[in-house]
């Protein structure tokens, strides 16, 4: 009995710590939301797969590879209206998007797409920031650029490609044999990734070759 209630406490404690620790981060500024770098390539990456929504199949009508298809599904300043946000929010099964077995977008994912909704479904800010490429390491710097641009594609139990770019390790050959830096470079000789999306912002490409030039490490 004694520990049944000190579980139940632990929950309560452990939810009432999450609602807190939610409400005081809805507080903070947020800093502004870019299409290129934020949007885009999180839509482009979790829903253009082959079958889904390409410039091909056009799943359900919509072509998720361009600004303008991405608009078709949003009514702009009013993101509860708009089908791009509802069909993240939907339970799981069929018409939650991307559709399992993919894992559902990520709260904070969701609520990025809800703000750039509100904000005016913009596609270009001006989101230039100085290119840091001093010190790029594998965990602060690369691993955030792969999961906004790539792991869509590349990872969970059917990777695109078989290509698996979900952890050093898995990564880590792709750097070494020159695939990485020249897919996301579109040099000659290696598939232009990310596949069906428009190419990384400069600076990423950037600081992509300059871990790969320092050999990859796991950083
Ligand atoms: C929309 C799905 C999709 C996205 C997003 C995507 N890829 Fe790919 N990628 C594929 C598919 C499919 C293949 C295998 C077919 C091919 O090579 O074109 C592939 C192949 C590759 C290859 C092997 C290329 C070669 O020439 O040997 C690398 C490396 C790669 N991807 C890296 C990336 C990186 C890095 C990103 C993010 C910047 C990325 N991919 C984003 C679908 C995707």
């Amino acid at each position: 009995m004694k520990m049944k209630l000190s579980i139940f406490f632990f929950l309560f404690a452990g939810m009432l710590v999450m609602l807190l620790s939610r409400c005081t981060k809805d507080h903070l500024p947020d800093p502004p939301i870019c299409y290129q770098t934020d949007i885009e390539p999180l839509i482009v990456s979790n829903c253009t797969q082959s079958g889904c929504h390409n410039s091909v199949e056009k799943s359900a009508g919509y072509d998720f590879s361009t600004y303008e298809g991405i608009l078709s599904a949003v009514e702009v300043g009013h993101y509860k209206k708009s089908s791009l946000y509802k069909v993240l929010i939907q339970p799981f099964g069929e018409k939650r998007m991307p559709q399992p077995p993919a894992e559902p977008f990520s709260d904070e994912q969701i609520t990025l797409i809800a703000r750039w909704i509100e904000e005016g479904a913009i596609q270009s800010l001006d989101c230039q920031s100085a290119c840091d490429t001093t010190f790029v390491g594998y965990n602060g710097t690369i691993t955030p650029i792969l999961v906004n641009y790539c792991t869509g594609c590349h990872s969970g139990s059917q990777p695109q490609g078989d290509i698996d770019l979900s952890s050093w390790s898995k990564v880590k050959p792709y750097a070494d044999n020159g695939s990485l830096a020249g897919s996301v470079r579109h040099a000659s000789g290696y598939s232009a990734m990310p596949q069906n999306g428009s190419k990384l912002p400069e600076c990423s490409i950037r600081q992509i070759e300059k871990w790969v030039a320092d050999g990859a490490p796991n950083n």
